[in-house]
């Protein structure tokens, strides 16, 4: 299963598992990006090179993705998307404004969350529904996250405000490899739904706010 899958075929994805594509940046995209160390470098032009591989799948120009001073991804126009990126998985997804309003993905390797940063990103009933949760192919914690990061980076572009661990909360389908998410924080959706998939190595997490 990949992030391909979690998403409408409307939506362009690039994904690679293992070791990074070398990719070069546009030079406006280096200039966005500043002076950073070499590995930064590296993840930041991996995930640009999926966007503009993406990009080209929707039919779009090539045209260099710019960087707002919230970091996202800054899109031409008439194009909605994300970028993630971690160790042995780096993805971007793409889309029409036509079809979406916003996406949002995210990679994690599947792998407990340390103990104080599942604190800080869970409430009391998320941490319940874990605690009870059935042994599964993933560790929820960590998919929990994920589903957190993906929702922020299809809101902020959105909202263009900041959106809290604690503003959301999330329930887990593991039946149906989805997940709700209630807002609590007011802006452009009070909920939406996302769904997710795992594999050997990572947990993938996607959120699809349709719409045009
Ligand atoms: C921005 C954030 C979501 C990135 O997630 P991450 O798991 O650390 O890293 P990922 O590799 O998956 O994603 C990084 C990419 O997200 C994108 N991104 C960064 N800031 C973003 C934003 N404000 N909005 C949308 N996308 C953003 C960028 O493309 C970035 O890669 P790049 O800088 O190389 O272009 C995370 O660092 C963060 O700030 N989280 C706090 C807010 C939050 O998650 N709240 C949860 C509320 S439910």
């Amino acid at each position: 299963m990949s992030l391909r899958a979690l998403l409408p075929a409307s939506c362009a994805v690039v994904e690679h598992a293992g070791r990074w594509p070398d990719a070069p940046l546009h030079p406006d995209e280096a200039r966005a990006l500043g002076p950073v160390a070499e590995a930064r470098r590296a993840e930041f032009a991996a995930g640009r090179g999926c966007a503009r591989a993406a990009l080209a799948a929707l039919g779009r120009p090539a045209a260099p993705i710019g960087r707002g001073d919230d970091r996202a991804p800054r899109w031409p126009a008439g194009v909605v998307g994300s970028i993630t990126h971690c160790a042995g998985y780096v993805a971007a997804a793409v889309a029409a404004t036509a079809t979406a309003r916003s996406l949002g993905i995210d990679a994690e390797p599947d792998q407990p969350l340390p103990a104080d940063v599942l604190a800080t990103v869970a409430s009391a009933t998320e941490r319940r529904w874990l605690a009870a949760a059935p042994p599964g192919p993933v560790c929820w914690d960590r998919l929990l996250f994920s589903a957190k990061e993906s929702v922020y980076k299809a809101w902020r572009p959105l909202a263009g405000t900041w959106l809290g661990f604690e503003d959301v909360e999330l329930t887990i389908d593991p039946a149906t490899a989805s997940f709700a998410a209630a807002i609590a924080a007011p802006g452009p959706f009070r909920r939406v739904v996302g769904r997710f998939a795992v594999t050997a190595t990572h947990v993938l997490t996607a959120v699809h706010v349709a719409g045009g």
